[in-house]
């Protein structure tokens, strides 16, 4: 996820400022929540996807053909344990195939699927892949390969790929059916179909993805890029969001995602308030929405309820997921340590426990 917005960082430069009649600030929460701080784990990564299996905790990150770490605790000590690709690049013969980014690790009937995306920086000619092992550590895995892509490649033509951003995936099973949720910049979230084996998408026979749009930020954070190739800029500007996530707590489906700029920031010219990462929130009573926040606002719409954002020392949080443990659901993201650095590398992983309030919204503790 958070790599999207490198290139804007260098590009930031050369773009107009943010016009003062950008219409509704992106927000005012600051004004009137506080969060609670996180319980930090040590762990360095971004875009952080955690399982359970047995009593270990497993986190894979963005990292050299896909970080695995390891921890008995969330809290602590984790211990890398190679990488899920081991030496090899991703078979994607596309973006970044030595680094893929913001991985999703699901388990389904003794099966490990993890979704992986590889992108370029600021571009979306991207593509979501699959690989997947009976083990959860290195070692086993088999790279499946594109399950969509967009920008350039086969079925990238296709609606929703021809204008959205295929990487940040997430997946969720429900009943007899698998949804890919995916997308960064652009057109924001998208939701598709996936087959049988979870490992494919009919891009094929369109109408069978059953496409539908979950998140959109129609106000741009910034004007439009200039980048001489067509997939690496958004003539209507950048539209910051992206690393979905669909959790489920009865009677709702909950669509997670980070909102505003992730990396790249520089110390000496933040962004202001509210434009950097931040988690969001919508919810449903269906898997594939519409997803509405606390406010009555569509996701579409640009709605979404912070969760989650800056507070103390930390800045940034976002790539989150949520970690069911026991009957506990816990909110889980990277963020940056204002007084640790806002390098790529400084991330670390933090998580805080989620309550429900009496409306059923969730509420970090
Ligand atoms: C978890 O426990 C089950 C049952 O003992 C075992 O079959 C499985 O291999 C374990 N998984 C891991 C990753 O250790
Ligand atoms: C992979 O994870 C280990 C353990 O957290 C960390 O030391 C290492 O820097 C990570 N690599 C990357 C490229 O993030
Ligand atoms: C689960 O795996 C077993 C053994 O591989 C297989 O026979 C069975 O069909 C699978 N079940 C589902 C629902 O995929
Ligand atoms: C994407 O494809 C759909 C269906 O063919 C088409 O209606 C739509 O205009 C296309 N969008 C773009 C941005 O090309
Ligand atoms: C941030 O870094 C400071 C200085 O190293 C440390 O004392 C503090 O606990 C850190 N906070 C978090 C949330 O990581």
């Amino acid at each position: 996820m958070c790599l999207t917005f490198a290139l804007w960082g260098l590009a930031g430069l050369f773009l107009l400022p943010l016009s003062s009649s950008s219409a509704v600030p992106y927000n005012n929460y600051r004004k009137v929540t506080a969060f609670p701080p996180p319980h930090t784990t040590g762990l360095q990564i971004h875009d952080p996807s955690v399982i359970k299996v047995n009593n270990t905790y497993y986190a894979y990150g963005v990292g050299p053909h896909i970080n695995i770490s390891r921890a008995t605790s969330l809290d602590g000590p984790w211990t890398n344990i190679g990488s899920l690709l081991g030496n090899k690049l991703s078979v994607i013969e596309k973006g970044d195939r030595f680094m893929p980014w913001a991985p999703d690790v699901i388990e389904f009937n003794g099966t490990f699927y993890c979704y992986y995306s590889v992108s370029t920086a600021g571009c979306r000619d991207s593509a979501i892949g699959v690989a997947t092992s009976h083990s959860p550590e290195p070692g086993a895995w088999i790279d499946h390969g594109v399950i969509v892509q967009s920008g350039t490649g086969k079925g990238s033509d296709v609606r929703p790929f021809n204008s959205s951003n295929t990487i940040d995936a997430s997946v969720i099973l429900v009943g007899n059916s698998a949804y890919l949720t995916f997308g960064s910049f652009w057109t924001g979230i998208w939701q598709v179909r996936l087959n049988k084996d979870l490992i494919s998408a009919d891009w094929k026979d369109p109408a069978s993805l059953d496409a539908v749009q979950l998140a959109y930020e129609p106000r741009p954070i910034d004007p439009g890029g200039t980048d001489p190739n067509p997939l690496c800029r958004d003539e209507t500007g950048a539209h910051p969001v992206e690393g979905s996530f669909i959790s489920y707590r009865k009677p709702w489906y909950y669509l997670w995602f980070s909102h505003g700029k992730c990396c790249e920031i520089d110390p000496n010219k933040l962004p202001d308030d509210g434009e950097e990462y931040s988690i969001r929130v919508g919810r449903s009573t269906s898997p594939r929405g519409p997803f509405i926040d606390r406010a009555g606002i569509d996701l579409v719409k640009g709605g979404g309820t912070v969760v989650y954002g800056s507070n103390g020392h930390v800045y940034a949080p976002g790539g989150q997921g949520i970690l069911r443990d026991g009957d506990v659901d816990i909110l889980y993201y990277h963020y940056l340590n204002r007084s640790v650095g806002y390098a790529f590398n400084d991330a670390r992983m933090g998580y805080n426990f989620l309550e429900y309030d009496a409306d059923g919204w969730p509420v970090a503790v």
